[in-house]
């Protein structure tokens, strides 16, 4: 079994030792609105808000060899070319290191005695990653090095930088100075923003045209210039910008030499874009190369980056018996939270930033991991969602972050979505007590004008769901619900079009336990929420949720489980009566959260249905047995091969639902079971089975059914990381916020059962020592109150 890192739990890094991992390991930069991907062999790329639309460094999806493209210091030492991060030049290295932490990387690599560590961070205050480069020579002569400092430009249009060559290779521009590189293409006219590569001393020589700088026929390994030592000085007009800067030193036995690098982002107002005819105005670039222009500036702007990660992280945090179980909760799950609130589904090595923006569903889902570290955020984000309801309670499913309106491309129709707008909402009063938000006037659509307060959305949200019902009594499930994948009224035979975009057949009358089950536990939150405040509409809330209920019981359950979903003409989806698919996941952990017929044992037996037909090794698969061919009534659930995506993989956004319903249900062993199997700091897959970086989780790893169970996908951008999160916060180690303090009801083997909790709740702080015993579980209610608590609890 070959290891490819490990954890560095006290500096919050995942330590890499070998730069060929089985797939690229990355990491991200950025806070607030610059954004960069970056692998541990320093590939990836940057944009300013928006993947698609901003998109600073070209990348290369599709390349070959994997992870083309990136910030690459070329090294000349001697007849020697190489790369502290190994790639592109691939020339074994000494020494390699990469450690990827809190919103930055370290790469170190060492070759012939001579030491390169490379430290890349997007600073708090400013669009740009900073890079820092030390050489130090560690052998007993004197070393005369080239450095080259290497990046590519995207002509900002991700898309169209792929596509429209008949253009773009006519449209590049740039502007060079003795220390800084300038990317202007379309400046000229419409855009009025340009990036720069510069650095804290002036270059010996410089490339901006890639084909001078790489030569014609090589690839990034073997840059005809660096090779040579040499540059072309080449000043770019149209072809592909570069910006590739070298430096000659000299380094004494024993000496260092530290460079600084910015790689930044400006925009400026339209009466300010020229400081003379077609010459950019420079003043904001010339700022930020002065705000990092020094070491001290730099430690500076890193320590400030700490400060803010430490700030964040230390509002929740645990000390059990269980490191696996501490790393994951301090560390990684929360900061992946963070980045999935961030990028939303956009940006990853999967998602190429080009087909998403933010998701109507998925960024209220991820709410849930974010909000008590960053309310404020969650406020406006909330806001900035609901603004792209229509006023029937339908909505974009998806909006650009760069101007925040719906998407109309991507579709529209999920049955699910209007309901995630409570489950948003909830959770952020809940971890707030802002009520003021409920009053915020809020448009439709963006239209000035039709604003009516976020309480109303949220009603107008409920009833969409609850006067949408189909024959069954039990919610319609439109284009699709949290399965993107169950098209139900689509009955599509052209591969070209899209399962998300087609039009469905009119008067689709296909219905959703998943949802049915989500309707009963967003009603009674609701419900809740509307009595505290005191509004009428409770009872009517409450009643439908009651009818709600009936319905799930007459004609939603199969006997063992809940059935899944009735399709287009009334048939039964995941029924024993089903050749394929007889058992889903969604509806198992829907319905039992919801309780619902927990009284007469249903959640029980679902559950113990979902162990028994869905549990694998490697976690619980999202339907079983797979479908094992294309069948066009059901969507693209059965385009999948077996074990894989939607078809029986294990989708592990839903693993996260059966486990809070197995806690809710006191199934202690079976919750930690199921947990301890999708984290993946308990490492029960291999670093080469699982491929992906062992710190995040997926959406999906391959299934039961699958030709290699255990192998990851999808990493980094899951509703996964916020759903892990409410998991293992609130039902195994038992911390639930309520409007009026907070729930210790722990759901954790009794082994384990002793632990310490430190967490903040609004403005106060609480120091909480919690002790299972056997007599539990048990809970405990602490109110809330302003000020420092240090509490015992026993349960
Ligand atoms: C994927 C889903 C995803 C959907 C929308 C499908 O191809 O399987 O997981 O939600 O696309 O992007
Ligand atoms: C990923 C999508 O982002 C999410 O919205 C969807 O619920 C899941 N896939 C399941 O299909």
């Amino acid at each position: 079994m070959n290891s490819y890192g490990h954890f560095d739990d006290a500096s919050r890094e995942y330590v890499i030792t070998r730069p060929d991992t089985p797939w690229p390991w990355i990491n991200y930069m950025g806070t607030g609105d610059f954004f960069s991907l970056i692998s541990n062999t320093a590939g990836g790329y940057c944009f300013c808000r928006d993947a698609k639309f901003r998109r600073i460094l070209r990348y290369r999806y599709n390349g070959v060899p994997m992870d083309a493209g990136g910030r690459y210091f070329y090294i000349k030492d001697g007849d020697t070319l190489w790369n502290p991060g190994w790639k592109p030049c691939r020339t074994p290295l000494d020494f390699y290191e990469c450690r990827h932490g809190m919103g930055y990387t370290r790469i170190c690599g060492e070759k012939d005695g001579l030491r390169a560590e490379s430290l890349f961070f997007v600073p708090l205050e400013h669009r740009c990653e900073v890079h820092r480069v030390k050489l130090s020579n560690r052998s007993d002569h004197p070393k005369t090095v080239r450095l080259y400092a290497f990046v590519e430009w995207c002509l900002w249009n991700a898309s169209t930088d792929m596509e429209n060559f008949q253009r773009n290779l006519s449209t590049g521009e740039v502007e060079v100075q003795p220390d800084a590189i300038y990317h202007k293409t379309e400046y000229r006219e419409r855009r009025n923003h340009y990036a720069f590569y510069g650095a804290n001393r002036h270059f010996d020589g410089f490339d901006t045209d890639r084909e001078t700088f790489l030569g014609m026929y090589n690839g990034f390994d073997a840059p005809v210039q660096a090779l040579a030592g040499t540059s072309g000085n080449s000043v770019a007009h149209g072809w592909s910008p570069v910006a590739a800067e070298r430096f000659d030193l000299e380094l004494a036995p024993g000496a260092t030499e530290e460079l600084i690098f910015v790689l930044g982002y400006v925009e400026n107002p339209a009466d300010a874009k020229f400081s003379a005819p077609g010459v950019i105005n420079k003043t904001a670039a010339r700022e930020m190369l002065e705000a990092y222009s020094t070491g001290v500036r730099v430690d500076a702007a890193f320590a400030a980056l700490r400060a803010y990660w430490d700030d964040l992280l230390g509002r929740f945090t645990v000390a059990s018996d269980v490191p696996e179980l501490d790393r994951t909760v301090n560390v990684w799950n929360q900061y992946q939270c963070m980045i999935t609130f961030f990028m939303s589904r956009s940006a990853s090595y999967f998602e190429s930033g080009i087909g998403r923006g933010m998701g109507f569903r998925d960024s209220n889902q991820d709410l849930a991991g974010i909000v008590h570290m960053i309310p404020d955020r969650a406020r406006q984000r909330i806001l900035d969602i609901a603004a792209t309801q229509f006023p029937d309670g339908g909505c974009y499913h998806q909006y650009q972050p760069l101007t925040k309106r719906g998407n109309n491309d991507i579709g529209g129709g999920f049955g699910d979505d209007p309901l995630w707008l409570i489950f948003g909402t909830v959770a952020y009063l809940k971890e707030t007590g802002d009520f003021s938000i409920l009053d915020e006037p809020v448009p439709f659509d963006n239209v000035p004008g039709s604003e009516v307060s976020l309480l109303e959305h949220l009603k107008i949200s409920f009833r969409r769901v609850a006067t949408g019902l189909g024959p069954h009594g039990l919610p319609l499930i439109g284009r699709a619900d949290w399965n993107d994948c169950l098209n139900l009224n689509c009955f599509s035979l052209d591969p070209d079009e899209s399962f998300q975009t087609t039009e469905n057949v009119a008067g689709g009358q296909a219905e959703s336990l998943m949802i049915a089950g989500l309707f009963v536990a967003e009603g009674k939150d609701f419900a809740e929420l509307l009595e505290r405040l005191g509004d009428a509409d409770a009872s009517s809330v409450r009643s439908a949720v009651c009818a709600m209920e009936d319905s799930v019981k007459k004609h939603g359950w199969d006997g063992e489980w809940f059935l899944r979903a009735y399709d287009f003409h009334g048939g039964k989806i995941g029924s024993r009566e089903c050749d394929e698919s007889k058992i889903f996941i969604e509806s198992q952990g829907w319905c039992a959260m919801a309780r619902i017929g927990a009284g007469e044992g249903l959640c029980d037996k679902a559950l113990d249905s979902a162990v028994k037909h869905l549990e694998c090794e490697h976690g619980l698969v999202l339907n079983a047995p797979a479908f094992s061919s294309y069948l066009y009534q059901y969507g693209e659930i059965s385009s999948y091969p077996q074990g894989y995506k939607e078809n029986g993989g294990i989708f592990c956004h839903n693993n996260p639902w059966v486990i809070i319903a197995e806690a809710m249900a006191g199934h202690v062993e079976d919750a930690w079971r199921h947990y301890t199997k999708i984290t993946p700091a308990f490492g029960r897959q291999s670093h080469d089975l699982r491929k992906v970086e062992p710190y995040v989780f997926c959406q999906m790893v391959a299934g039961a059914e699958a030709a290699r169970p255990g192998e990851g996908k999808n990493s980094w951008l899951t509703g996964t990381a916020a759903w892990t999160w409410k998991c293992v916060s609130e039902f195994i180690l038992g911390v639930k916020p309520q409007y009026d303090g907070l729930l210790i009801e722990p759901c954790i083997p009794l082994k384990y059962g002793t632990y310490r909790i430190h967490r903040r709740f609004r403005d106060a702080e609480y120091d909480i020592s919690v002790r299972c015993t056997d007599g539990g579980p048990g809970k405990v209610f602490i109110p809330y109150s302003p000020g420092g608590h240090v509490l015992e609890v026993t349960v």
